[in-house]
């Protein structure tokens, strides 16, 4: 049965008219070690943290600032808005479609909340805590292509005629802000569109970024502003002591105007500084250490990176499955035709790399969940051309050492825009909301927001970026109980842990 909301009553939970305040045992382990005779015996110890959460409840109006706006997914998702909100119908040649959010987490799925006269009880992710509705978010944002959003949609070609014709009244007035842009950071096939750029020097260039900004802010009367890298995938920049790796080289680095810095790393600088949380949508490596260091001495959100859609998640829910049977994966073989401009743009080398690594990571990423006897090798083939399929292939070792293998196609038609539009707006969404989060474990004095480097996005990033130290977690289902149990723990619940003994 699904229900449409629902209040938490405990002694551990006090709503009151700004805030939900909650405290919660974290039921967590702490591991010891003894080397005996040069074997080591392991303890784990049961430990319980008391935390207390408060959740600031006032949903403020939210400004989204894309970078890449007038791109496949910037004009897919605006448009897909748009529609949910006014409630658009279109035509097709088999059916009257509506518009609606499925594929977003926030959304489109549920939780369990409980059992009731023997029945499972489920009621909207989005009602575990008060979050922006996205009907009412207002889109803006930057692209080095100065089309409209409405010609935009249709150079994308990923809605229906019917549908596009319907959302080009709303959408004809959309213009992009001029954008930064580098030709040496992506592929020369990119130029021919970059008509539309901030000029000066790169001081300059965040200066303009911070002013774009606060009037956006201002003119759309907007509370806050996210701001989602969803440009064109970028080549990696050189780390190099003394030029990025500090926040202090960066900031000198952005003031000498030095070339290494790339127009990614330029907006999040801007944000950080206005703070303003930035995501990064694409695989290239804009969080360089000394942006990572100044979004920690700041303060300020940063998330990333690259949008975990179709094919990515896919490999993650099979492995994740393999892993967890013992089964070991010995192979990923992946086959990947894009169709669309970022697939062009990637048939550059310099720009094809950080797509790939994202890819190998999650891959390699698992080796920790398996016993060692289990250690993968790993074959990770992307190759592209113009057309339009993925396809991939996953070989399993299995009982007695035989094998099987699994393989998949996926016919997207260039449409990857349709997986990638709910997870922008999840990112968002999750980016806005755990900024009203406040936390403080037992014995800490005061209240803090959670570590700057938002790890409670991963379930939707390729690549988690994660503060020095922490481990990435890169299983699908434990990513989303994560997510799931964090805003749980805010109203006092405890983790799903779907033992329903009730009835066992
Ligand atoms: P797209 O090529 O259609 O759009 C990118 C837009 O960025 C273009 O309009 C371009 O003019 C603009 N742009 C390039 N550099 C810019 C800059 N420095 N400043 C402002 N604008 C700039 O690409 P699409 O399909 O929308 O993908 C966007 C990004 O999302 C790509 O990096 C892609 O790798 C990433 N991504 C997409 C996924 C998907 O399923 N669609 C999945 C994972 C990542």
């Amino acid at each position: 049965m699904f229900i449409e909301s629902f209040k938490v009553e405990s002694p551990n939970v006090k709503y009151t008219e700004s805030e939900i305040h909650s405290v919660y045992n974290y039921e967590t382990t702490e591991l010891v070690h003894e080397n005996k005779n040069g074997i080591y015996q392991w303890t784990v110890k049961p430990k319980s943290v008391k935390y207390e959460f408060k959740t600031d409840t006032h949903v403020p109006k939210l400004g989204v600032m894309l970078v890449g706006w007038g791109g496949n997914n910037g004009s897919t998702l605006t448009g897909g808005v748009i529609a949910n909100r006014e409630g658009i119908s279109w035509a097709t040649k088999d059916k009257v479609q509506q518009a609606n959010y499925f594929g977003s987490l926030t959304q489109a799925s549920t939780i369990r909340v409980g059992s009731f006269n023997g029945e499972e009880i489920y009621a909207p992710f989005k009602s575990l805590l008060p979050m922006v509705n996205p009907d009412d978010i207002v889109f803006g944002g930057w692209d080095i292509s100065d089309m409209n959003l409405a010609d935009a949609m249709a150079r994308a070609k990923v809605f229906d005629i019917d549908l596009q014709k319907q959302l080009r009244p709303y959408m004809e007035s959309m213009v992009p802000l001029p954008g930064i842009f580098y030709p040496d950071f992506i592929a020369a096939n990119q130029g021919s569109r970059a008509n539309n750029v901030i000029k000066g020097t790169k001081k300059d260039q965040v200066q303009q970024i911070i002013k774009d900004m606060r009037e956006f802010k201002e003119k759309n009367k907007v509370d806050k502003v996210v701001v989602l890298w969803t440009a064109n995938t970028e080549r990696y920049s050189n780390v190099i002591v003394g030029l990025n790796d500090t926040m202090e080289s960066l900031l000198a680095s952005v003031d000498k105007n030095e070339s290494e810095i790339s127009p990614s790393t330029l907006y999040a600088i801007a944000c950080v500084l206005e703070n303003i949380p930035f995501i990064n949508g694409s695989p290239q490596n804009t969080f360089v250490p000394g942006l990572i260091d100044l979004a920690i001495r700041g303060n300020s959100l940063i998330g990333g990176d690259d949008f975990k859609s179709g094919q990515t998640k896919m490999k993650s829910v099979l492995v994740d499955f393999l892993v967890g049977a013992g089964i070991k994966p010995t192979s990923i073989v992946s086959y990947n035709h894009l169709g669309n401009n970022d697939g062009m743009n990637l048939s550059a080398p310099q720009t094809f790399d950080p797509k790939r690594s994202p890819k190998a990571t999650l891959w390699t990423t698992w080796s920790p969940a398996m016993p060692s006897f289990m250690s993968p090798a790993s074959i990770l083939t992307m190759l592209l051309s113009s057309s339009m399929f993925h396809m991939w292939e996953i070989a399993r070792g299995q009982w007695m050492n035989t094998h099987q293998r699994y393989s998949w196609c996926f016919t997207t038609l260039a449409e990857d825009s349709l997986l990638a539009a709910p997870i922008i707006l999840d990112l968002v969404l999750l980016a806005e909301l755990s900024t009203r989060i406040q936390l403080k474990a037992e014995g800490e004095g005061k209240f803090h927001s959670f570590h700057p480097v938002a790890t409670i996005l991963s379930y939707l990033t390729k690549a988690p970026l994660v503060p020095p130290g922490t481990p990435v977690v890169n299983a699908l289902s434990k990513q989303r109980a994560m997510l799931e149990n964090i805003l749980r723990a805010c109203v006092g619940l405890a983790p799903e842990n779907n033992m329903i003994l009730e009835y066992k």
